[in-house]
């Protein structure tokens, strides 16, 4: 008997020591996640919930699937976040963690609730964080309870931009600048192009090469690096808002509109104009990249730019993101943070990073 009860008592401080997870996105990021699920670093997480935008699972046996991805793929019970929710309230879990893997809008705006009910919440997806500073404010609130939000996976895929630039602002050193090259599919356009073949024709290996969105409007517009330098300037004190950045769209006025599958028969209208503006950087013997910045004055500004050639943003390699803060205390030269900013690995590694350190796990 006493045997028994000693097995009881390990079980139900194992069971304290879990970390409950639901899973919103089992696409890309999301795919990546539940494989890390699988590995020794994340001994601790038990998934109670997991969905797509059509199906979702609860039930124990088909969340250990290998397949589980492909499942809900096909089938699943029907979606109901409320039941997710429950799944993960009625857990006996002492940490229980949202993680969101998706770029709906309208889950980012429970992000809030879900902190108040005392959820952890981690999250890939920038709409809320990087969307007005309402909805900013209100993660900020949401967090009174205990509950903590994990947003490394936003910006970077998770290099340690945000997490830097916080640490920074605590110890009271004044941000004076932050400029980079926040995008991997803009990163790869502009660290290959040379002038020799179109852009349009880079535009296409971009795309075949999965570094863009399905329409490539959707990174061309600027607006998700504009999003990323919201939460970054954000997460340093400032709180900068949309209309306080220029953004640049390079999408020609006249494609903005179009359906999808007649702009990617048009590529090589971007070709022109992109040209000129290389062969007018080369002639000063500079490079063309896109670049975000903020400069304490409150200027933002994220767009195409000419930087000279020893500028940290002409050497990047491949599709690497860049980050240069520079702070009353990196007057000089900036701190440089440069690796990897997409793909769904890295990124799945910070969602696992995030929830590892706020359930002090890491
Ligand atoms: N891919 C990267 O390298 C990368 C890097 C950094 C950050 N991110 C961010 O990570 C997020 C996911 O990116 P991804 O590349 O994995 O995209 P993805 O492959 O398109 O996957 C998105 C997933 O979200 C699901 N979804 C959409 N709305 C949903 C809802 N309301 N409830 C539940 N699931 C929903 C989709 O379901 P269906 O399958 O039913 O459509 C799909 O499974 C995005 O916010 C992206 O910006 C991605």
């Amino acid at each position: 008997m006493s045997a028994v009860l000693a097995e009881a008592r390990v079980r139900r401080a194992a069971a304290r020591h879990d970390i409950a997870v639901v899973l919103f996105g089992t696409g890309k990021v999301g795919g990546a996640f539940l494989q890390l699920l699988r590995t020794p670093a994340a001994k601790h997480l038990r998934l109670v919930g997991a969905a797509n935008s059509r199906h979702q699972q609860t039930q124990p046996g088909e969340l250990a699937e290998r397949r589980l991805r492909e499942h809900l793929n096909i089938a699943g019970e029907a979606r109901d976040d409320a039941a997710l929710l429950r799944a993960l309230l009625a857990s006996n879990a002492r940490d229980k963690v949202i993680v969101d893997a998706t770029a709906s809008a309208e889950l980012a705006g429970r992000h809030p609730d879900w902190l108040v009910h005392g959820c952890h919440v981690v999250t890939a997806n920038k709409a809320l964080a990087g969307g007005g500073l309402a909805g900013w404010c209100a993660l900020q609130a949401g967090c009174v309870h205990g509950a903590r939000y994990g947003d490394s996976a936003t910006v970077g895929a998770g290099l340690p931009a945000l997490a830097t630039l916080r640490r920074l602002h605590a110890c009271g050193d004044r941000l004076t600048r932050i400029e980079g090259v926040f995008s991997g599919s803009f990163s790869y356009l502009f660290n290959h192009y040379d002038g020799r073949q179109p852009f349009s024709t880079l535009l296409r290996e971009a795309c075949a090469l999965g570094y863009t969105e399905p329409d490539p409007r959707a990174d061309l517009s600027g607006e998700d690096v504009a999003r990323k330098l919201l939460i970054l300037a954000r997460a340093a004190g400032v709180p900068l808002q949309r209309a306080d950045i220029e953004v640049e769209n390079l999408v020609p006025e006249i494609l903005r509109d179009v359906l999808q599958t007649e702009f990617l028969e048009r590529l090589d209208e971007l070709d022109a104009p992109i040209a000129t503006r290389f062969a007018a950087a080369a002639a000063r013997g500079h490079v063309l990249r896109y670049l975000a910045r903020f400069d304490a004055d409150g200027t933002a500004r994220v767009g195409l730019a000419e930087v000279s050639r020893d500028h940290p943003a002409a050497h990047l390699q491949g599709a690497d993101n860049l980050f240069a803060f520079t702070t009353q205390r990196y007057a000089q030269r900036p701190l440089l943070i440069q690796g990897a900013g997409a793909g769904p690995e890295v990124t799945a590694q910070a969602l696992l990073g995030d929830i590892l350190a706020l359930t002090q796990q890491a």
